[in-house]
């Protein structure tokens, strides 16, 4: 405890200096409360305001899918590339050790599998195991324009609800489905939807023409999914594309884990993510690393 007598008298008030009153830079987020922003600050890296999210939540819709049969063996190399997890509870718990201390997107809508009708969704973990899993943030998926759609909106909402009572912000994911056409038009409507109901960032996917109209008409900030396997040169110039027509990062998953060196494709698209590396320098960048790991071995 501080003593009562024999201490410096204070002398150093600034006098005539303004108080500092530091604006929150992240898109639309500078009206939330403090533990929200320190958790955003986890997720979008407060140097770049960009991020690199490693997704590999897929086992909850697919299963063991490729380069994801063994998270101890693929997915741990990754973790220390990554600015945020978007991961499952399930394997959190079981595979990731809590030592790695990455910001953590939990993904909290749960349902139907690839072997069913996708997008029939539930809220499937509720704010008190997001909170002992200390997530920054929670993700649910969202599929507007399919016969889901008021049903998964109501499951964004709920975890907009309980989020924001504890300042934990929810990610909107915008879903996929055969039906659900991924161009400016559709994701546009749909991002805002997202948005307008309080989602504080939202995933969804890159499209080639007219993404700025996407990522302008969009209040908070975007993150591009990869979605399926790309040559990494192509999965490179589409990470590039998308931060320069204003998505604020990335989460990215099968063209990390299922790259031919997943180790360096991640620096790759981190290169190009938070220091606007162009795409043949960042392919460049990843031969190297490549190389460099093939001699090590
Ligand atoms: C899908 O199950 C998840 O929402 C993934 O997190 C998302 O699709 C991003 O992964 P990818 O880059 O492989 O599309």
């Amino acid at each position: 405890m501080a003593e009562a007598t024999g201490n410096q008298e204070s002398k150093d008030y600034g006098i005539g200096i303004p108080a500092v009153n530091t604006v929150y830079k992240l898109k639309g987020s500078n009206n939330y409360d403090w533990g929200m922003k320190d958790r955003l600050s986890r997720v979008f890296s407060p140097k770049s305001g960009k991020t690199v999210m490693l997704a590999f939540d897929h086992g909850y819709i697919m299963g063991p899918t490729s380069g994801l049969e063994r998270i101890d063996i693929t997915i741990l190399p990754l973790l220390e590339y990554a600015d945020c997890l978007m991961c499952t509870r399930g394997v959190l718990r079981a595979c990731v050790p809590p030592t790695y201390n990455k910001a953590i997107s939990l993904r909290c809508s749960a349902g139907s599998t690839v072997l069913t009708e996708l997008n029939d969704e539930c809220v499937g973990v509720e704010i008190e195991d997001a909170i002992r899993l200390n997530a920054s943030m929670m993700a649910v998926m969202v599929a507007i324009g399919s016969k889901f759609e008021a049903l998964t909106v109501r499951n964004l909402c709920k975890m907009i609800e309980t989020g924001n009572r504890y300042g934990i912000p929810t990610l909107g994911v915008t879903a996929v489905g055969k039906e659900l056409t991924r161009d400016a038009r559709y994701l546009g409507l749909a991002t805002r939807v997202l948005a307008e109901n309080g989602a504080q960032v939202i995933k969804t996917y890159y499209c080639e023409e007219n993404f700025e109209q996407v990522t302008a008409g969009c209040p908070v900030p975007i993150v591009i999914a990869g979605g399926k396997k790309l040559p990494e040169l192509d999965a490179l110039k589409m990470a590039y594309m998308a931060v320069d027509q204003g998505a604020l990062g990335v989460d990215m998953g099968r063209n990390i884990f299922q790259a031919e060196h997943p180790v360096a494709m991640i620096q790759a698209v981190k290169a190009v993510v938070h220091e606007g590396v162009n795409p043949e320098k960042a392919f460049k960048l990843y031969n190297e690393l490549k190389a460099e790991k093939k001699t090590k071995k």
